[in-house]
């Protein structure tokens, strides 16, 4: 076992909570069987106790601890896509406790894929871990990032930058289709190689069936808006351009600016899914009133990543 690990591995058997990296974002980390401890990562957060956690696992055989029964969909959704970024709901069992279901009858469980973190798993015991940021602001997808919202209150597990920097695929099956609802890494075309995707439109309701999708997500305070198709409808004082291919070259200020940052992914995709919310973030260190992100959502765009992207970034422009 790398000795790095052995600080954490105390800690979460001693019930702490502890900030750990996966491939997608950091998770906030508590003993899957420990309420006192999963109860301190709900408060840490500010996170509303109706919201439900996911229960991260090392191994295929830590899944019996908590669910009732495995249909053949499940066991090829798990062997096609774990570890990876794919959360997938199971009918949870009567013991899973029930502040980690926020009491829905379903338990949502994933295996990530991060050595450090499948090594302290296989340590510690499955870890419910949801996004490492206060409820409401981006997530964190680096070290520093946790620190920024909960200061030395909790040991960060350091495991570099996340290597998608946005959260996993949540999915659901119902009736033999597959749900998607939480869009991510692993992709509508992925998931339909497996099963037909349902094309049932959730309808508007107090307790939707991931309460996650609920909440105001993912949101810097600057106001996140797509770019304007006329650049000079850009208020260029105190906001950040992000682009991934086209706009940010047709616009040059020579005006002396509060501040104004430029920033061009040249087509790279995952590197603009990468550190989207290190721009959100960084956008609000500078105190900027607005960032301008390249509109992605027309048909000449097309990417794994796109789903999930305009998801996140349309969260963060309604504020929803
Ligand atoms: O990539 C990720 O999934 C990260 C890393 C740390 O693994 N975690 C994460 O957790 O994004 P969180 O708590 O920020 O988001 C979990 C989402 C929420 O939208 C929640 O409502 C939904 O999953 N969820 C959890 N358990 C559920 C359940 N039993 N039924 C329906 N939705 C559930
Ligand atoms: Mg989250």
């Amino acid at each position: 076992m790398s000795s790095q690990l052995e600080p954490y591995i105390k800690r979460i058997k001693n019930g702490e909570v502890v900030a750990i990296p996966t491939e997608t974002v950091y998770g906030l980390a508590a003993h899957a069987w420990n309420p006192v401890a999963i109860n301190r990562v709900y408060s840490l957060k500010n996170r509303p106790s109706d919201n439900p956690l996911i229960i991260h696992i090392a191994h295929k055989d830590q899944l019996d601890e908590f669910i009732e029964e495995l249909s053949p969909l499940h066991k090829e959704l798990m062997n096609r896509f774990w570890p990876g970024p794919l959360t997938i709901l199971f009918p949870a069992n009567s013991k899973v406790l029930s502040i980690v279901t926020a009491g829905l009858p379903t338990v949502a469980l994933r295996m990530p894929n991060h050595p450090l973190t499948l090594e302290l798993i296989r340590n510690t015991g499955p870890l419910v871990a949801p996004s490492a940021n206060i409820s409401g602001t981006p997530s964190a997808t680096k070290p520093n990032h946790v620190y920024e919202d909960f200061g030395s209150e909790i040991a960060i597990l350091d495991g570099g930058s996340c290597d998608y920097g946005l959260e996993s695929t949540v999915v659901e099956i119902l009736n033999n289709e597959l749900i998607i609802h939480r869009p991510g890494a692993i992709t509508a075309e992925d998931l339909c190689a497996i099963a037909p995707l349902s094309t049932r439109v959730e309808p508007a309701q107090a307790a939707p069936r991931s309460p996650g999708q609920k909440y105001r997500h993912y949101a810097p305070n600057a106001r996140v808006e797509w770019m304007p198709e006329n650049p000079s409808m850009i208020e260029k004082d105190a906001c950040m351009l992000i682009s991934l291919k086209n706009f940010s070259k047709n616009i040059t200020t020579t005006e002396t600016l509060t501040y104004f940052e430029q920033l061009d992914w040249q087509g790279d995709w995952l590197a603009f899914a990468k550190n989207l919310y290190d721009c959100f973030r960084r956008a609000d260190h500078n105190n900027l009133k607005t960032i301008y992100i390249e509109d992605i959502r027309s048909s000449e765009y097309q990417h794994p990543m796109k789903d999930a992207l305009v998801n996140r970034i349309e969260k963060a422009i309604t504020r929803a």
